[in-house]
């Protein structure tokens, strides 16, 4: 039975490139979207970049633009990542579009018509510089507890403590540096604790869809369940707080004048926005696609950080504005990189960019990642000398080696042709039967077993090979009999079958690879599908090279080590002129030093944990150790350049650079000085 799905991917948000966390649900989500193809289901496979919030409204206002323009930057660099990587999506949006306009002006309509809305004036910090209230992270303070300076408006970093933002002692806004004061102002909630929700959502978060799967993973479900509480210990589902006070980039709330969506609210909307303008484009039925009685099913991948908003908010939104809920949630883990955990603002870990421009192949990811995916909410982990060691020994060892080898004696002696001696039907029902495991382990999301199986298979076709030596048969062919031809002519058409089998069953993972093993050794006009493995080829084309080798020194490129500063003999001269421009791209900004420590194995660097009067310190990595004790350090204020690209180096990854002084000769004038700004400026400021 063919199947109709609807399968998103988490909306980006707009102010920051894709990093390998991206690719890598991207790439999930891919995968299995061309298994479902490859099966005939019809994939609406669409995705946005999620625009809205106070983070990108700021972000804008301190580069000078609208957010508009930001929006539109990054919007404009998501084709290179996505093509490079073959992540075929059918449709990508923004959630600042008249379609997520409407779709979540009328879904709060139709909550408000059940009821569901309420307002509550509130109190909250407000920024009188600014003149904007202040989202939590943009508040620090002296802890209340152990009065740490610099401490976040949630909790504190020194001794753990959590508290309300409003508890801190002397809090200031981290934009201005202003004191907030309090101020009240009516929000919007949405009701999730009327009982009619904590119903919905028992029974939603513990439901299966039409094909018997669970909507929640169980680790999901076990979640859900803590933050719902159960029957006896009653509901503990908070109301939902959807509204945020102008100025605010985002949708207008209908009749609530200076009044926006929380940018949660209208995010996941624009999965239906996206599909909405995609429907248009394709000509499709949008209504019909997404009628609560229709059989569309709406599939979600999202990482385990965003469960809360899609496992409980998002299909209560969906139902009580009367519309279809997900039939199923898939959530992953987190990639890192080395162990190394990656920083979702800023983007460390592989920059997939740099992957690209340094002409690595995008398919080598995408194996890597399937073979280290399942359908757990389980970190992964990028290891550089596992990645050469898989590619090279599975890809290029076992799968395209079968058919570098077994190609040729075909073209050579057989002018191309495949005859089988055996029975066909036996040969063909087994990979048929291949086909269907490997099918079914996908669509499960089981990517590294359905891995694992395949080069299992492949390990079969090289030893059946190896061991029936067809070399020893081609050297003397000459004087062969037909029979002992016969035979040379079996082995490697069986071993050829076999490798058309093996790329039929890598297309989702492969499939760019694959495309052309399809098109230029078995002549076909187009991609494989599955039952393609069960057809036995006839003739192959003469070889050509498929995949090249990942060589260390790829790795190398992909994370450079820090460069040795180079000292200029005789005095240091005045650089060439730049623009006041030129000067403005760098971000300069105040640092607190919170701790510093000895880096084992280095005699240059000392590692520096900095308060850039962000969400959380920075770790630099800093050559400065010949001139500092790390004790000495901790407590100083110094100078970064914040917007300095995060580097993998050796020791870890450094997130930025402290400025000093030297001479340009270190030998005759030692001597390293650290920039120190004036009492009184506070970490996060920026230097102009
Ligand atoms: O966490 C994030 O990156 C969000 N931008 C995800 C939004 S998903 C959906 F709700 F739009
Ligand atoms: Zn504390």
């Amino acid at each position: 039975m063919s199947r109709t799905l609807f399968v998103t991917t988490a909306l980006p948000y707009a102010n920051g490139s894709f990093h390998i966390g991206h690719i890598m649900e991207y790439i999930q989500a891919d995968i299995w979207v061309r298994t479902m193809r490859m099966a005939g289901h019809t994939v609406h496979f669409v995705c946005a970049d999620d625009t809205h919030g106070a983070p990108i409204m700021l972000k804008a206002q301190a580069e000078g633009i609208t957010p508009e323009a930001l929006v539109a930057r990054y919007a404009a660099e998501r084709p290179t990542y996505l093509k490079g990587f073959h992540i075929e999506f059918d449709h990508w949006h923004s959630t600042d579009s008249p379609e997520n306009t409407e779709l979540s002006q009328d879904i709060y309509r139709k909550l408000r018509d059940a009821g569901l809305i309420e307002t509550k004036v509130i109190e909250q910090f407000f920024d009188p510089v600014k003149g904007m209230f202040l989202p939590d992270r943009y508040i620090k303070g002296e802890c209340p507890k152990c009065h740490a300076k610099d401490q976040y408006g949630d909790a504190c970093e020194v001794c753990g403590a959590v508290y309300a933002p409003t508890d801190l002692v002397e809090p200031y806004s981290t934009i201005s540096g202003a004191k907030p004061v309090l101020k009240s102002s009516e929000h919007f909630f949405f009701k999730l604790s009327d009982p009619r929700c904590v119903e919905f959502l028992r029974q939603w978060t513990t439901g299966n869809n039409k094909h018997g799967i669970a909507h929640l993973q169980s680790e999901v479900l076990a979640k859900t369940r803590e933050w719902l509480g159960d029957e006896q210990s009653g509901a503990k589902l908070g109301d939902w707080d959807i509204s945020r006070d102008a100025p605010y980039f985002g949708i207008e709330i209908p009749d609530a004048p200076g009044k926006y969506f929380y940018v949660w609210l209208d995010a996941p909307v624009g999965y239906l926005a996206s599909l909405k303008a995609y429907c248009r484009k394709a000509g499709l039925d949008y209504d019909a696609l997404i009628d609560p009685n229709s059989d569309t099913e709406q599939v979600h991948f999202i990482g385990k950080d965003i469960v809360y908003f899609h496992a409980l908010f998002w299909p209560a939104t969906l139902h009580f504005s009367g519309r279809k809920t997900p039939d199923q949630l898939n959530v992953h883990g987190f990639i890192t990189v080395s162990g190394e955990k990656m920083s979702k603002s800023r983007g460390t870990g592989i920059s997939p960019l740099r992957y690209l421009e340094l002409g690595m192949d995008a398919e080598w990811l995408r194996y890597y990642i399937a073979a280290k995916l399942n359908s757990k909410v389980e970190d992964i982990d990028f290891n550089p000398d596992d990645f050469i060691a898989r590619v090279n020994s599975d890809l290029v060892g076992k799968y395209v080696n079968i058919a570098s080898r077994a190609a040729n004696f075909i073209s050579r002696h057989f002018d191309g042709q495949l005859r089988y001696a055996g029975d066909e039907s036996v040969l063909s029902a087994q990979w048929s039967e291949a086909a269907l495991d490997i099918r079914e382990y996908l669509q499960k999301r089981e990517y590294a077993r359905a891995i694992r199986e395949i080069m299992a298979q492949a390990d079969l076709i090289n030893q059946t090979f190896d061991a029936a030596q067809p070399w020893v048969i081609a050297k003397t062919l000459a004087n062969a009999s037909e029979e002992q031809r016969r035979e040379l002519q079996d082995i490697c058409s069986i071993a050829l079958a076999g490798f058309k089998a093996l790329s039929v069953l890598l297309t989702p993972i492969l499939p760019a690879l694959t495309g052309r093993v399809a098109r230029e050794l078995f002549g076909l006009d187009r991609g494989f599908i599955w039952q393609d493995a069960e057809v036995l080829p006839k003739h192959i084309a003469p070889f050509k090279h498929l995949m090249q080798r990942v060589t260390p020194e790829m790795l190398d490129n992909l994370f450079p080590e820090m460069e040795e500063p180079k000292a200029i003999p005789g005095g240091e001269e005045i650089g060439p002129t730049i623009s006041i421009d030129d000067f403005a791209r760098l971000d300069l900004r105040v640092a607190k030093v919170l701790s510093c420590e000895q880096v084992q194995g280095s005699h240059k660097l000392l590692k520096l944990m900095l308060d850039v009067g962000e969400d959380r310190p920075r770790q630099v990595f800093s050559g400065i150790k010949s001139a500092y004790k790390p004790e000495d350090l901790v407590g100083k204020l110094t100078v970064i350049v914040a917007n300095l690209a995060p580097r993998k180096m050796k020791f870890g990854v450094s997130e930025g650079m402290v400025l000093s002084a030297s001479h340009a000769d270190e030998a005759t004038h030692p001597g390293i000085y650290i920039i120190e700004p004036s009492a009184g400026s506070k970490p996060g400021m920026k230097i102009r």
